[in-house]
């Protein structure tokens, strides 16, 4: 190998490294997402908490990220990606201490609303810092590492949850031991590039060339031009709430919240925290077959993430969502139609491999699409405030969503409820037909000039 190309695979393994450390950032979130259930079980009769107070704890997470995304908007901006995702790792490991030592249900909820912050701060920040120093040709993937983060927090808190379900009060080990990944988190960001963009933004041009010399091969012409490129990009901006007006941004924001929403109504959620519940109620009786079903689901899940982080640069975004979307619906319609039969073997059969179907769907197309291209639609003197708004929005619709799962099954039935995802899967469909730009291999810089283009037409 010679010097030159030593050089460039360093580069490309540096940028690869980086966005793996900011993807930690996803661990955060799957983790709780995986362990509350299995740790609400054993607080519940720990501190006799009716079914609000457990709605209290549960929820505490959504609402508190919501509010983690709102504060990130400006943050994000005026100190920078990385001292955000900093703060999200502090504010995430003082919250798992202190619920893990929490002696009331109150203390809980407040350490889980300092979760949520922490929590919303980085699924606001990491995507937006990984696209930004992403060369073009491979930035699906290198984003794509923070839903690859989320699915394996999941998963190891699903592991983690049947470890400590028979120890001695071990929803305090469940939820503790969340703090370790954010250790780990703020320790890594730390020795992280800067975003040259965010650099570029500040004015900093040779901070930002000294952050590029890290990340790109060794080619000063191709770098200087990036540079240019990030610089003509950012145009009439002031970079205030009111440029979210702007025909070009609101174009942009319409698909980053639009996917937002339809990333939680199409019911991924219902699946993720009650798929135990929904296989027994097909007819599995056996509490250890619907445990291991919902380890499959975890299983599934981050196998199929891997997936889509190999296709996401090469298919395209999509074509990704159009089969992975259209699977969803269908594996929807599957699942009402499972639990309109007799509960019996063929019944259960159906409902494991739609749940399977459904979650390998989600993985090659909503899940990773929708935190990608909220982190690579926006320009860039307005980016972290757009990202932000969607963040907030799919936390938002995340608790709607789990809040009224179970009252929607009372109102509709199961099978009900999963026609209704289903259809709201073909509304999705027509959607990213409509709206979804190709971004595979464009430079952020030329992803905004599409939506310049559409605001004119
Ligand atoms: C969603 C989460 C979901 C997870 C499942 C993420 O992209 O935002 O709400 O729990 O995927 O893998």
């Amino acid at each position: 190998m010679s010097g030159s190309d030593a050089s460039a695979a360093r580069a490309r393994r540096n940028v690869v490294v980086t966005a793996a450390i900011a993807g930690l950032a996803g661990l955060l979130f799957g983790y709780d997402t995986g362990v509350i259930a299995g740790a609400l079980l054993l607080i519940t009769p720990e501190f006799g908490l009716g079914s609000l107070a457990a709605g209290m704890v549960v929820g505490a997470v959504p609402v508190g990220a919501v509010g983690g995304a709102w504060i990130a908007s400006t943050r994000a901006d005026r100190y920078g990606r990385r001292r955000l995702i900093v703060a999200s790792a502090v504010a995430f490991i003082a919250g798992a201490v202190i619920s893990a030592v929490s002696e009331s249900a109150s203390e809980l909820v407040l350490a889980r609303i300092l979760i949520g912050i922490g929590i919303g701060v980085a699924s606001a920040v990491a995507p937006v810092y990984i696209s930004e120093i992403a060369p073009p040709s491979i930035r699906g993937r290198l984003v794509t590492f923070f839903q690859l983060s989320v699915t394996v927090g999941i998963l190891v808190a699903y592991l983690v949850g049947l470890a400590f379900a028979d120890a001695d009060e071990g929803w305090r080990w469940m939820l503790g031991l969340a703090a370790v990944p954010a250790v780990g988190l703020g320790l890594g960001i730390l020795r992280l590039p800067p975003s040259p963009r965010w650099l570029m933004m500040k004015g900093d041009e040779s901070a930002a060339l000294e952050s590029m010399r890290r990340i790109r091969p060794p080619d000063e012409n191709a770098i200087v031009l990036e540079l240019q490129e990030i610089r003509t990009s950012m145009g009439e901006d002031t970079g205030s709430w009111k440029d979210l007006l702007r025909p070009s941004v609101r174009a942009a924001l319409m698909v980053g919240v639009g996917l937002a929403i339809l990333q939680q109504i199409t019911g991924v959620n219902t699946v993720i925290y009650y798929a135990p519940t929904i296989i027994q109620e097909a007819g599995i009786d056996s509490a250890s077959s619907a445990i291991f079903a919902s380890l499959g689901v975890g299983v599934i899940n981050v196998v199929m993430t891997v997936v889509a982080l190999q296709l996401l640069d090469r298919t395209g975004r999509r074509t990704l969502l159009f089969i992975g979307v259209s699977g969803m619906s269908f594996s929807l319609f599957l699942l009402g139609l499972a639990f309109l039969g007799d509960t019996g073997t063929v019944t259960s059969v159906i409902a494991v491999f739609s749940l399977m179907l459904f979650v390998s769907s989600f993985a090659i197309s909503l899940g990773p699409i929708f935190w990608l291209l909220n982190a690579e639609i926006y320009p860039l003197e307005v980016r972290s405030r757009a990202a932000s708004v969607g963040t907030m929005t799919n936390w938002l619709f995340n608790f709607v969503v789990s809040l009224t799962f179970l009252s929607l099954i009372d109102l509709l039935t199961q099978t009900g409820a999963f026609w209704l995802y289903g259809l709201i899967g073909l509304v999705t469909l027509w959607f990213c037909w409509r709206f979804v730009p190709e971004t595979k291999g464009r430079s952020l810089s030329q992803i905004d000039a599409i939506f310049r283009r559409r605001a004119r037409k």
